[in-house]
């Protein structure tokens, strides 16, 4: 057993539980995780919480017998207090309250989206990053500044994720939609030669350092309703989005004269975005860095490595303000460490 025992991290801000574990030394091992997949429709916060609920002795089962671990050689339990889907968020805090009671091990309660960023930074070694953390239900460019993840600029409406399932469901597509639009997008840009936005043109989601998506959503709809091939479209609503995203995040380097750029969130995952982001790091003399998918979805690893920085930082969570916080925002967390 590493120094310090293991630190437990439960993840179930919305359509995934998971678990995950960092040993003593803060090293990440991989998650033990499940996704609601609804047959229609858009994730239900009951409904999914009652999966998380239904699944978590199963997957907490998993995670110990695939590390070798008895219950006991576990020393904190960490969870995401926020922000997230509430009846969701309280399935993961009363599993951790349980666990931290018959496990005698302190509660970590931690903030998902600090989360995201701090798994990244350990996994990628980058230092002071700008972060383009693009998840379903969260868009924001975000710089470290006097102790906080300040969020430089971020969505007005729908996160960029949603968007995508949004479009994607349209089309029958279901849960998670992201994966299946960047395959038929690429498929579609193989298959032609030409590549022109003749025809395909999206409104443009940049206001100012703020991004919108519900606009161009619409208008990506009506593309399809008007004839245009759904890959076609594909092509075009990513190439739209992520050009957005991605002139916000430089326009974030420029201004706080950082030279990393760190993705982060689920739609991290998407390679066009990868490649995109690489493309203007490389023009500006400047890194560009992703983690391994496993890390960029919803996982139960990256909240027990942020844990492990609060226990660290000599913070622990006492019963009495383990309430959830579904509207938890990425600055409002202290960040203390290096
Ligand atoms: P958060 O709570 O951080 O806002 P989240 O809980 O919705 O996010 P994540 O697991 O961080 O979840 O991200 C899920 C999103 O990532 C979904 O919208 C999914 O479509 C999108 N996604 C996953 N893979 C890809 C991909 N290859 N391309 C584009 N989007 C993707
Ligand atoms: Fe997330």
């Amino acid at each position: 057993m590493a120094e310090g025992g293991w630190t437990l991290g439960i993840e179930s801000t919305a359509h995934t539980l998971s678990f995950g574990l960092v040993d003593g030394n803060g090293l990440p091992y991989p998650s033990i995780s499940d996704t609601v997949r609804p047959d229609k429709g858009g994730i239900h916060p009951r409904e999914a919480a009652d999966h998380h609920k239904e699944k978590a002795p199963e997957l907490f089962a998993r995670i110990l017998s695939d590390n070798d671990l008895h219950p006991s050689e576990i020393s904190s339990i960490a969870f995401s207090q926020g922000p997230g889907l509430g009846p969701c968020l309280r399935i993961g805090a009363s599993i951790a309250r349980g666990l931290s009671k018959k496990l005698n091990a302190p509660l970590i309660g931690v903030n998902h989206c600090v989360a995201h960023i701090e798994i990244g930074r350990q996994q990628c070694g980058c230092d002071d990053p700008v972060l383009l953390y693009v998840s379903g239900g969260n868009t924001q460019v975000i710089a470290r500044l006097e102790g906080r993840y300040r969020v430089l600029g971020e969505t007005l409406d729908i996160g960029i994720g949603n968007m995508l399932d949004k479009f994607a469901r349209a089309h029958g597509i279901p849960f998670p939609g992201g994966p299946v639009i960047e395959k038929l997008a690429l498929e579609w840009y193989s298959q032609n030669s030409e590549h022109s936005m003749e025809g395909l043109e999206l409104p443009y989601a940049v206001r100012g350092m703020d991004l919108a998506f519900s606009g161009v959503l619409t208008a990506a709809l009506k593309l399809v309703e008007n004839g245009k091939p759904l890959g076609a479209v594909c092509w075009s609503l990513q190439e739209h989005v992520f050009s957005a995203c991605v002139e916000v995040a430089e326009r974030a380097l420029s201004h706080t004269g950082k030279n990393e750029l760190l993705l982060g969130g689920g739609v991290a995952c998407n390679n066009r975005l990868r490649s995109m982001c690489q493309i203007m790091s490389n023009e500006r003399d400047s890194q560009s860095f992703a983690p391994p998918r496993m890390y960029c979805i919803d996982n139960g690893t990256m909240i027990a490595r942020l844990g492990w920085l609060e226990q660290g930082a000599g913070r622990n969570t006492p019963f009495a303000m383990s309430a959830i916080d579904q509207y938890l925002r990425t600055d409002q967390t202290p960040i203390t460490w290096s």
